[in-house]
């Protein structure tokens, strides 16, 4: 199995910088025919005019005496924010500059890209609401970043306690209570059509996990089992916001239930986490049984501006969540 288009560095969120780039990057795409834009050469004129008035006034652009890290950093922000292209903010919530939403982009596939940037605003009028959910639900969990050994979700809820709701392969199943009434709606929504969608799998500890692999293992190799199954501390099950569905088997796609998950899921911000002919990309064959709960908002914004795919879209949160946050106004 081919890893290196995973995007993912186990490394942790870097830091983002806010450098002056005078290089206009693979990933800077302009928006080009934008209404309200004011031309360069009209910027540059408006911030020398600007701080020639500032300067005469008397005033300083650093913004806090008493805060001379976070004076020096809208120094810097406000020297970016002056003449060139891209310098332009597409969004009234975020100090965010074209130029550096399209550096954010840098990792993703051209086109992902390219749909992100060209679209800016609208972008981030998406993200906007995913920033607001609880992050725990769009949390990145792959075979490159695993969850620490003692993770457990303190929200569990009991299935067996729920089962005028749901049709439980067996007793003991438990599921974080932020999907309880998504899940239950979903599968209330699509019984009224006559699809039954029968749990088999929720929550996991990583005990558990850990036992069900080295079973895998024994019986199919090292190998084939990483293809299919999680190692300790890697599966979303960990989170207890994941479901398997039916049979968990590839027939799956193409039964009702299958089907009507592939389309409707979404609506209730289950999401599909392992998608077709995407294994060199998540490191997983096709699980049309396996969605995630990760909130509405995200499901619109992965079908919106991440091609539908998951993976992109985490992996992009995981790495600029907190730029993100740090640039919204507050
Ligand atoms: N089958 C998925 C990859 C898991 O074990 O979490
Ligand atoms: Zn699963």
């Amino acid at each position: 199995m081919t890893q290196n288009r995973q995007i993912f560095t186990s490394g942790g969120a870097p830091a983002q910088r806010f450098e002056i780039r005078l290089r206009v990057g693979r990933g800077f795409r302009r928006r080009v025919g934008a209404p309200h834009r004011l031309a360069p050469a009209g910027l540059l004129l408006i911030g020398v005019a600007a701080v020639m008035v500032l300067a005469a006034c008397g005033f300083s652009t650093a913004t806090e005496g008493s805060q001379p890290g976070r004076a020096a950093e809208a120094e810097d922000r406000d020297a970016e924010t002056t003449g060139g292209a891209g310098h332009e903010r597409p969004h009234p919530e975020f100090e965010l500059t074209e130029e550096e939403l399209a550096e954010l982009t840098e990792t993703l596939p051209d086109e992902i890209a390219e749909g992100i940037t060209s679209d800016a605003r609208g972008f981030l009028d998406a993200v906007l609401p995913v920033l607001e959910q609880d992050p725990e639900l769009t949390r990145l969990v792959n075979k490159d970043l695993r969850l620490p050994e003692d993770y457990r979700p303190e929200d569990l809820v009991e299935l067996d306690e729920y089962r005028d709701r749901f049709v439980l392969n067996r007793s003991g199943m438990q599921l974080s209570e932020r999907a309880l009434e998504p899940l239950s709606e979903m599968v209330a929504e699509a019984l009224s059509e006559g699809i039954t969608l029968d749990l088999s799998s929720v929550y996991r500890s990583i005990d558990y996990q850990r036992d069900l692999f080295a079973r895998y293992e024994r019986v199919h190799g090292r190998e084939q089992a990483e293809r299919f199954s999680a190692e300790a501390g890697a599966s979303e099950h960990h989170l207890g916001t994941a479901v398997d569905f039916g049979s968990i088997t590839p027939e799956f796609a193409d039964t009702p239930a299958g089907g009507w998950l592939q389309e409707n899921a979404w609506r209730y911000g289950f999401s599909l986490s392992y998608p077709e002919d995407k294994e060199w990309l998540t490191g997983y064959i096709y699980e049309p049984w396996h969605y995630r709960y990760i909130g509405r908002p995200a499901t619109e914004l992965k079908r919106a501006y991440f091609d539908g795919i998951q993976h992109y879209m985490l992996v992009f949160l995981h790495e600029h969540r907190d730029t993100l946050e740090r640039r919204l106004r507050s």
